[in-house]
């Protein structure tokens, strides 16, 4: 990318922490495609393609990844670790956040298995570690006490969760501050059509302590391309992990994909663009988003996304047109 395009792309900070990210981030669940339970969703890539994603978001200025150990056991983490170095990319340049799996664990497994984090990802280092979700079988007393012990011994940078609620959230950031630490983020699924967490307290909470929203399936699944609108055949050739409670969604967002293709077609741009962009902007520096995708054009489409610039009154014609998703 040239250096304009990239002067043109502030970062923020993750949270209260000195991690400076980009608004879109890259997100490479797709890189487990065809294991586990991510074959009902995604077919597998091949490195050429998973290291064509990952050379293309950073050609398109997206400084950081998001994987987990949930991502095909260290798949995700392995392809990932290979297309920066197929890319030539040195750990200082690039930011890396992974997830602990707490399903049927304890928090004991968050030490034990962040030296496999680390072998994965191999040479490049964790900037933010997250608890995928708030299932553990420990209280989360024993898992930010984890948490914190293997940031203090050098193994991670920040600490992050992920599907906390607001009560969760304010929790965990009030057992790190006793400790001196800062929560830096929470994921969330959050997009244009589905905006529960301006509702349930989790946005608020996220503003008034100093918390990033990492926003997952941003796209709504590719929804928010307005590929599915277009064309019903698409849809109806997705697995069935993908087309369930869809249908609705693409039934009840047809006035607002209308609404996002003509600011689209203003800005020489598209529906996925203008969808990203509102979601990074809208609520200041609070919310960032991390896009999947199965194509490197895909990675160049969302990356370009950070470059347009919404007008005030189009960023609020699009908040309108979605507070049914609310
Ligand atoms: N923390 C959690 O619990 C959690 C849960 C889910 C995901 N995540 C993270 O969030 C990331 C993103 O979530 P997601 O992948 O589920 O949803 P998403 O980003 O909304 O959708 C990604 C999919 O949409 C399609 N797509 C992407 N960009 C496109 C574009 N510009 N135009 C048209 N289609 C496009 C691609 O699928 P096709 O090419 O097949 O259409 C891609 O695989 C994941 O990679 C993962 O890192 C986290």
């Amino acid at each position: 990318m040239s250096k304009v395009q990239e002067e043109k792309i502030s970062k923020r900070k993750l949270g209260k922490t000195a991690i400076e990210i980009t608004p879109i981030g890259q997100g490479v669940m797709q890189f487990a495609g065809g294991t586990t339970f991510m074959k009902l969703m995604y077919p597998a890539l091949t490195d050429k393609q998973s290291n064509n994603i990952v050379k293309t978001a950073l050609d398109n200025g997206i400084n950081w990844f998001d994987t987990a150990e949930a991502y095909g056991f260290g798949l995700s983490e392995e392809k990932l670790s290979r297309g920066l170095k197929a890319a030539n990319v040195e750990d200082k340049d690039v930011i890396l956040a992974t997830k602990w799996l707490p399903m049927m664990r304890r928090a004991k497994s968050i030490k034990k298995t962040i030296q496999n984090r680390i072998n994965h990802l191999n040479p490049y280092t964790i900037d933010l570690h997250q608890i995928h979700m708030p299932y553990s079988f420990s209280s989360f007393q024993k898992q930010f006490d984890a948490m914190a012990d293997i940031l203090n011994e050098g193994y991670i940078k920040s600490i992050g969760i992920s599907n906390f609620s607001a009560n969760q959230m304010t929790k965990a950031h009030d057992i790190l501050a006793e400790k001196g630490l800062v929560l830096a983020s929470n994921q969330v699924n959050y997009s244009l059509i589905n905006r529960k967490i301006e509702r349930n307290g989790i946005l608020d909470a996220a503003k008034e302590l100093g918390v990033t929203i990492i926003s997952w399936s941003p796209l709504q699944s590719g929804i928010l391309s307005g590929k599915y609108h277009k064309d019903e055949q698409l849809f109806n050739s997705l697995p069935y992990a993908r087309k369930m409670r869809s249908k609705k969604r693409i039934k009840e967002s047809q006035d607002l994909i209308d609404l996002l293709d003509n600011i689209a077609e203003a800005h020489v741009s598209s529906i996925a663009q203008i969808a990203l962009n509102w979601l990074v902007n809208y609520h200041g520096e609070t919310v960032v988003a991390i896009p999947g995708a199965t194509k490197a054009s895909q990675a160049e489409s969302n990356g370009k996304a950070m470059s347009i610039d919404l007008s005030k009154n189009e960023l609020n014609e699009i908040e309108e047109k979605s507070r049914i998703f609310l």
